[in-house]
């Protein structure tokens, strides 16, 4: 067996620790069937780490995540932090990972599973064996740019500021491997931002365009505006292979996205950085839903989204592409035998708990490796 892959849990808050549970059971049946081994630590963030330690995320934590070859998360925040100082708010903790770990390509693939097509509140037909990704630039733009802040006016009312901007490194890195995914899938890619209205939109669009008639003319590159993009998600979402576009659209449209396969308790995320002279690329793996805080410690949670996310990462951070492929088939045949969470029940299903569901995961493994 091969040096054990260092993996940092981060389950947080809400719901995060019980659909973590569900990725515990399948990475003890990796060691045992198949001989992948992981060392595992666990460590605090969000609301969680602020209750324990005082802040959304330690320093150690912070090391530990730098250290580790992969971060698998849960979620973050809840009301109980909601009137917290913007500082030691549950999504800092979140924000700081990104930023410290320099995680500026999140990848967020949203894909129709057969059975659930009708989950979808589009019509099936528009959704049906949807497939696309969204990559969403992570570490820049109006989430982290300055000036920022609340500042009180001379006649005492107020003025809240944030930035939107992008330089053409940032740009550009986070199209490439926009570009480099699209070669994989279908060599389409659509960019997307406000070039119509800002600056900054204009400069992205120009970038992009430059960066793939340089190197990637092999790629089908258009441009659209985000308020457009948002109608075409739910007009006619089959249209997208890759979407590239930046942090704040990145954000919205994948929301819009995520819904349009009837589940955001369906739906992984990878957030990773630059390679490193040795192929390794710091990396975070966690579902695109929160927290919530309304469902949270009743076993009624989708634990999917972070056992697709746990795939993702076998895919993406260790080259285990056969490994991930086997839970992706897993999970779509748990789905195909009728298994279902609240979130995404229908009519003659049957209804299942998060631990359920990760029974129903485990015994698809069983069967697939037998
Ligand atoms: C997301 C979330 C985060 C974001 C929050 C929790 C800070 O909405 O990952 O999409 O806005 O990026
Ligand atoms: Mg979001």
């Amino acid at each position: 067996m091969a040096a054990n892959k260092k993996l940092l849990i981060l389950a947080g808050d809400g719901i995060g620790p019980e659909v973590m549970r569900e990725v515990g059971r399948l990475i003890d049946w990796f060691a045992r069937r198949r001989a992948v081994g992981f060392d595992v630590s666990q460590g605090l963030v969000g609301g969680c780490a602020y209750d324990k330690e005082g802040v959304p995320l330690t320093d150690a934590t912070m090391a530990a995540a730098m250290a580790a070859d992969a971060v698998l998360l849960g979620a973050v925040g809840g009301p109980k932090w909601d009137n917290l100082p913007f500082e030691k708010k549950p999504e800092r903790g979140l924000l700081r990972l990104r930023k410290d770990m320099e995680l500026f390509a999140n990848l967020r693939p949203a894909i129709v599973f057969g059975p659930l097509a009708d989950a979808s509140t589009l019509k099936r037909e528009l959704v049906e064996g949807l497939d696309m990704l969204i990559v969403r630039e992570l570490t820049g733009g109006v989430y982290f740019g300055s000036p920022r802040g609340i500042e009180t006016l001379p006649d005492g009312t107020r003025r809240g500021i944030n930035t939107q901007v992008y330089t053409t490194p940032e740009i550009d890195r986070v199209a490439r491997v926009a570009f480099d995914l699209a070669r994989l899938r279908g060599k389409r890619v659509c960019s997307v931002e406000k070039a119509n209205v800002m600056e900054s939109g204009l400069l992205w669009r120009e970038e992009v365009q430059k960066l793939r008639d340089a190197s990637y003319s092999d790629i089908d590159l258009s441009h659209m505006y985000a308020d457009n993009c948002a109608m075409q998600l739910v007009r006619q979402p089959k249209q997208f292979d890759v979407i590239v576009t930046d942090n704040l659209f990145g954000d919205l449209l994948s929301d819009c996205a995520a819904m349009l396969t009837g589940s955001l308790g369906m739906l992984p995320s990878a957030s990773l950085g630059a390679a490193d002279a040795t192929g390794r690329r710091r990396a975070l793996y966690e579902p695109v839903h929160g927290s919530a805080p309304d469902i949270a410690g009743k076993d009624l949670a989708n634990p999917l989204a972070t056992i697709l996310s746990f795939a993702m990462m076998l895919r993406y951070s260790f080259d285990l592409g056969e490994d991930a492929t086997l839970v992706e088939k897993a999970v779509a045949a748990a789905l195909d035998r009728g298994y279902r969470t609240g979130d995404i029940m229908t009519p003659g299903a049957t209804r299942v708990s998060t631990t359920g569901m990760g029974d129903a995961v485990l015994k698809e493994l069983d069967r697939l490796a037998a």
